[in-house]
């Protein structure tokens, strides 16, 4: 150091040096950071420098001051030009290690759907809950007593027998897997009330092979009003709006009569086949080369009728104040008919490229 301390012309050329050294030699901003700080922070010779100038002799002033001067404009040029190629490099190689390769192959796990049934169910709920029904549930495993002696089912009714009912163990139980949703009705009338406007859909029971057509589980959807002043015309209004709700705007109901213990009168209700309109128009007659209704006009959709006054008084309702209609539909069959559905076992047999086509369908 020269007088008061302050570098000299030497010096600072040395630092200079020491500095343009360092920069060369930082090969990160983490490197060129901690030599901009040694090189040209508070304690580095090039700033003692600078803040000696007004110390030292007026004579020299001027000479440390220019070299002060040039020390700072060289060094810092060259920081700053370091910094940038640093940068650059850094860039690259973020994105370089960032690089995504969308060609590479993905292991894909296989992504189930949702079942058909399960949709066409919750599809046929919101028609109704759209109109301000309700949904309501019941158990699978059933009492006798709501499955057949609440609904007016004779002591010896063949639905009764074990080959078409599961009884449940041991003898005598009391219980059954439910032949039909129709116990819902009968739970509904005394835990609810009257006026009541559910539907039920859900699984049902039956001593069935599975073929084709047949399966010993399959789905229904209950329908069942109870209300003053109720007429088959309320019925018949609910079943046409069914009609459309599945098959589409023009799809008409026609009732045949029929018998259930639990209605009276009964009736078969019948949805016009949509394929027939579809290919002649509405107003016209069946195909008779038809495969969806066998060149009828007329597909088969379930059963309903007015709710029998036992049923309401086995619910403690009088039959002379309320009157209700009911309707039971077949799940699968409306899926066969409206999907083109032809075997039962594609809709049992867990195969996802059956349900992974309605998976969009919500
Ligand atoms: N429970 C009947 C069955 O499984 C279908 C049925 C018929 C339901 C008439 C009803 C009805 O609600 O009113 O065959």
């Amino acid at each position: 150091m020269s007088e008061n301390n302050a570098p000299s012309e030497a010096q600072i050329a040395e630092a200079v040096e020491a500095a343009l050294a360092a920069v060369a030699a930082a090969g990160s901003s983490e490197e060129l950071k901690a030599a901009r700080i040694a090189h040209l922070g508070d304690k580095s010779v090039i700033t003692l420098a600078g803040r000696s100038i007004g110390a030292v002799a007026p004579e020299l002033k001027a000479v440390l001051g220019k070299a002060v001067g040039q020390a700072k404009g060289r060094v810092g040029a060259a920081f700053a030009a370091r910094a940038e190629e640093i940068t650059l490099v850094e860039q690259q190689q973020r994105l370089r290690e960032e690089t995504v390769d969308v060609t590479v192959a993905v292991e894909r796990a296989a992504r189930g759907a949702r079942h058909p049934l399960s949709t066409l169910q919750e599809r046929l709920s919101d028609l109704f809950i759209g109109m301000g029904w309700e949904v309501a549930e019941g158990p699978e495993v059933e009492a006798e007593f709501f499955n057949f002696d609440a609904l007016n089912f004779d002591a010896d009714h063949p639905a009764r027998q074990m080959q078409d009912t599961f009884y449940l163990a041991p003898e005598g139980s009391g219980k059954i897997m439910r032949t039909h949703t129709s116990p819902v009705q009968a739970r509904a009338l005394l835990e609810r009330g009257v006026p009541l406007y559910i539907v039920c859909p859900g699984k049902t029971f039956r001593t069935d092979e599975l073929d084709a057509t047949h399966s010993p589980v399959f789905h229904q959807l209950e329908g069942l009003a109870v209300d003053k002043h109720l007429t088959m015309a309320n019925l018949v209004g609910t079943l046409d709006a069914v009609a459309k709700g599945i098959f589409g705007e023009g799809a008409i109901t026609r009732l045949r009569p029929s018998y259930f213990p639990f209605t009276e009168p009964s009736a078969e209700m019948d949805f016009r086949c949509f394929a027939c309109d579809a290919k002649l128009g509405i107003d016209t007659d069946a195909d008779p080369a038809c495969r969806v209704c066998g060149g009828t006009g007329w597909i088969e959709m379930g059963g309903c009728g007015m709710v029998n006054p036992n049923v309401l008084r086995a619910a403690g309702i009088d039959p002379e104040e309320y009157r209700g209609f009911a309707f039971g539909l077949g799940i699968e069959r409306i899926l066969m008919l409206r999907n083109g559905v032809k075997d039962m076992h594609d809709m049992v047999e867990g195969d996802q490229r059956f349900t992974q086509h309605y998976g969009t369908e919500i």
